[in-house]
């Protein structure tokens, strides 16, 4: 596959089989990932693989975590911003809709979207899961960092005949995470991501959600313009 195949290719995935992955081959992802460039190539990114036991402990206790609460989740970073606004807002309700669509979850369900939300903390069922951390003191700009080692290791993973789903969900549950891996208070959980064989019978599988034209995101600062630009 080209990397554009690969870039279009990649899709979040949220139904796996629970196929075993190597491990030596997500060694080999990491650390093809691992050359994704990063400012002044401080190379923020410190990850956790977890399987088998260790990975059930943690979707048990953030389940819990996530259904309780009285469980405080602990200081993290705003992944989203704290009250939503058009254009994004509309963007994220489509996203939403579309995934539940395939799930057949009607809007009002909200204990179907609960469930749904909570497959999350089974990271799908992908048998390998990965968080990135980095040092809680770090600047904005290691997040960008963290950005690109993800998706480095997505499309890596994708070459490789693997699906991952990229989750953002175990943010708040940071405390939770941390405190089953014995990581200290001065790192910071900046995403999940689970690894596996997708599941080639499940429609969610199938959500490909659209994306936004060139036109609607670039502005072109040109001396002449363009006449081939439509
Ligand atoms: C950093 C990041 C965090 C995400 N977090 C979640 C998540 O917690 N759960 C989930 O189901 N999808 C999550 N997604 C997947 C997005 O919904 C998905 O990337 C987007 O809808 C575009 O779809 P695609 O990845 O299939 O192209 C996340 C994506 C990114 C990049």
């Amino acid at each position: 596959m080209s990397l554009t195949d690969l870039l279009r290719g990649r899709n979040s995935t949220r139904a796996f089989l629970s196929r075993p992955v190597s491990t030596a081959l997500v060694r080999n992802l990491i650390a093809a990932a691992g050359q994704a460039p990063s400012g002044s190539n401080i190379q923020p990114w410190q990850l956790h693989v977890v399987s088998g036991t260790i990975r059930e402990r943690i979707c048990t206790a953030t389940r819990a975590a996530a259904t309780s609460p009285s469980v405080a989740s602990g200081r993290t970073y705003d992944y989203y911003p704290p009250a939503w606004r058009d254009p994004y807002l509309a963007r994220r309700r489509a996203c939403g809709w579309g995934l539940y669509g395939l799930l057949g979850i009607h809007k009002g369900d909200r204990a179907a979207g609960m469930a749904q939300e909570l497959r999350n903390f089974d990271f799908f069922d992908a048998p390998i899961g990965l968080f990135i951390f980095i040092d809680r003191d770090l600047g904005g700009g290691s997040l960008l960092d963290c950005g690109l080692f993800l998706q480095s290791l997505m499309l890596v993973a994708l070459e490789a005949g693997l699906a991952t789903c990229p989750q953002a969900a175990w943010v708040p549950f940071d405390a939770t995470v941390r405190g089953i891996l014995g990581i200290p208070d001065s790192q910071m959980l900046v995403c999940g991501l689970a690894i596996g064989y997708p599941d080639p019978g499940a429609p969610v599988n199938n959500y490909r959600p659209s994306r936004l034209g060139v036109e609607e995101f670039t502005t072109w600062h040109l001396d002449t313009p363009d006449t081939t630009l439509p």
